[in-house]
C-alpha cells in the first residue's frame, strides 16, 4: 500500500529517503571519545596490527562499496588492499595467509559466491570479517568477526540504504585499522573520523536533489545508452550508478574511469548521448578536478549531454554542465555517501518513466544463493 511505501509510489524511493537514518544506525555506538570501537567483532587491536594485506570480497553493489574502501584504507593505513569479485576470487589462486584480513561485504549474508570465497579464505588461514545487514546469516556465522550494518530490511531489489551503510561500515573498518596500527596522516584521519559521524546530516542534504533529478530523468528515459565517468572514489560511484541503471531501467549503461576516456570510450560520444560525471572536490582534489573539467569540456564539444554531480559552490564546472546536480561538500574519501544519492534517484525515475517496476526488476533476485 501507499502507506507502507511512506507515501511514495515505490519502496526504493522510501528507502533512498531512509538513508540518513540507516547511516546513523550503522554508525551509532562505534564512536567513543575519539576512538572507533568495532564492538561486534572479535578481532583485537593486536590482530589488526598483524594484518599485512586486506582483501575485500563481494558481489554487485557490495563490491562497489569495497572499491571505495580500497581508496580509504590504503590512504589511511598504508596497507595494500585488493578488491575482488567473490565469484572470481576463489577460482584464481589468491595469495593469502594468517596475516591477511578478508572483509566479506554482503547485505544478505547469504550470497553463495561470497560465502564460498570466505570458506576458501579460511582454508588458507586468513582472518575473515563480515560486513553484513542480516543478523545471524550464514556469512557472519562462518566468519571470525562481524560488523553489522543496521540499515533495516530493504524491500527494493536494488541496494540503496544498504549500500550506503556498507560504505559507512567499511570506513569504520579502515578507521579501526588506522587506530590500531597508526597512520601517516593523523590530522586528516581525525577530521574524517569526526566528519563520518556527521554524514547522516550531509546525506539528508543530498536528498534535496530528488526533485531536480526526477525532473531531468524524464528527458533521458528515451536514450539508448548512458555513460558514467568518475575518478578516484568517484569511479566506484560511477560504476554503482551504471549498475543501478542497467538493473532498473534495462538500459545500456557503462562506467569508465575518466582518465580512460581517451583510450577508447571517447569514441562512443555522439550528439545527445547523456554522460553522467561524478566530480571530485575542487578543493580536496584540485588536480583531478581540473582533469575532469577538461574531460567534460571535450565530451560536451562532441555533443554529449553532460549531467554533472559536483560539490556545491563548484563554479568552474558550471559552464560545462548541461545539468548540474549539487551535493554537500564533505571530505573526498567520504564523498560517495552523498554523490551516490542522486544516481539512485536517476535510475529509479528513468525506470519509472519507462514503465517498469522499480522495486522488482526483471530477472534479478535480492539475494543470490546459487553460484
Ligand atoms: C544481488 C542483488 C544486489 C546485491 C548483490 C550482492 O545481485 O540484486 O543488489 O548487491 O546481490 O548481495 P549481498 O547480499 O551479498 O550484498
Amino acid at each position: 500500500s501507499a502507506a507502507e511505501k511512506g507515501g511514495h509510489e515505490y519502496f526504493m524511493l522510501k528507502e533512498i529517503e531512509e538513508q540518513p537514518e540507516a547511516l546513523a544506525n550503522t554508525l551509532r555506538g562505534h564512536f567513543d571519545k575519539g576512538r572507533v570501537i568495532l564492538d561486534e567483532q572479535r578481532l583485537s587491536d593486536q590482530d589488526l596490527r598483524e594484518v599485512d594485506k586486506v582483501f575485500v570480497v563481494a558481489c554487485g553493489s557490495a563490491y562497489h562499496s569495497g572499491l571505495v574502501a580500497k581508496y580509504a584504507i590504503e590512504h589511511w593505513c598504508r596497507l595494500p588492499v585488493e578488491v575482488e569479485l567473490a565469484s572470481e576470487f576463489r577460482y584464481r589462486d589468491p595469495v593469502l595467509d594468517r596475516d591477511t584480513l578478508v572483509v566479506a561485504v554482503s547485505q544478505s549474508g547469504e550470497t553463495a559466491d561470497t560465502l564460498e570465497a570466505i570458506r576458501h579464505a579460511r582454508d588458507q588461514k586468513a582472518r575473515v570479517l563480515a560486513v553484513c545487514n542480516t543478523n545471524g546469516a550464514q556469512i557472519p556465522r562462518e566468519s571470525d568477526a562481524v560488523l553489522y550494518t543496521h540499515a533495516g530490511p530493504e524491500v527494493g531489489v536494488a541496494a540503496t540504504k544498504t549500500f550506503l551503510s556498507q560504505l559507512a561500515a567499511n570506513y569504520l573498518v579502515g578507521l579501526a585499522l588506522a587506530q590500531a596500527r597508526g597512520t601517516k596522516y593523523p590530522d586528516e584521519v581525525a577530521r574524517e573520523f569526526a566528519e563520518l559521524e556527521a554524514m547522516p546530516a550531509a546525506v539528508h542534504k543530498a536528498l534535496s536533489t530528488v526533485d531536480q533529478v526526477r525532473e531531468l530523468s524524464r528527458g533521458i528515459a528515451d536514450s539508448k545508452a548512458v555513460l558514467f565517468l568518475g575518478r578516484h572514489v568517484g569511479y566506484p560511484v560511477a560504476l554503482e550508478g551504471a549498475l543501478k541503471l542497467k538493473e532498473l531501467a534495462y538500459m545500456h549503461a557503462e562506467a569508465f574511469a575518466a582518465g580512460e576516456l581517451k583510450h577508447g570510450p571517447i569514441a562512443l560520444i555522439e550528439e545527445g548521448l547523456p554522460v553522467v560525471v561524478v566530480m571530485p572536490s575542487p578543493k580536496g582534489r584540485a588536480v583531478l578536478h581540473a582533469k575532469l573539467v577538461s574531460n567534460i569540456s571535450e565530451i560536451q564539444a562532441r555533443g554529449a549531454r553532460t549531467i554533472v554531480i559536483a560539490e556545491e559552490g563548484d563554479d568552474t564546472v558550471r559552464p560545462f554542465a548541461d545539468e548540474l546536480i549539487e551535493v554537500p561538500a564533505v571530505p573526498t574519501l567520504l564523498q560517495p555517501l552523498v554523490s551516490t544519492v542522486p544516481l539512485q534517484v536517476l535510475s529509479a525515475e528513468i525506470a519509472r518513466s519507462r514503465g517498469y517496476d522499480v522495486d522488482k526488476p526483471r530477472n534479478l533476485a535480492k539475494s543470490v544463493t546459487v553460484e
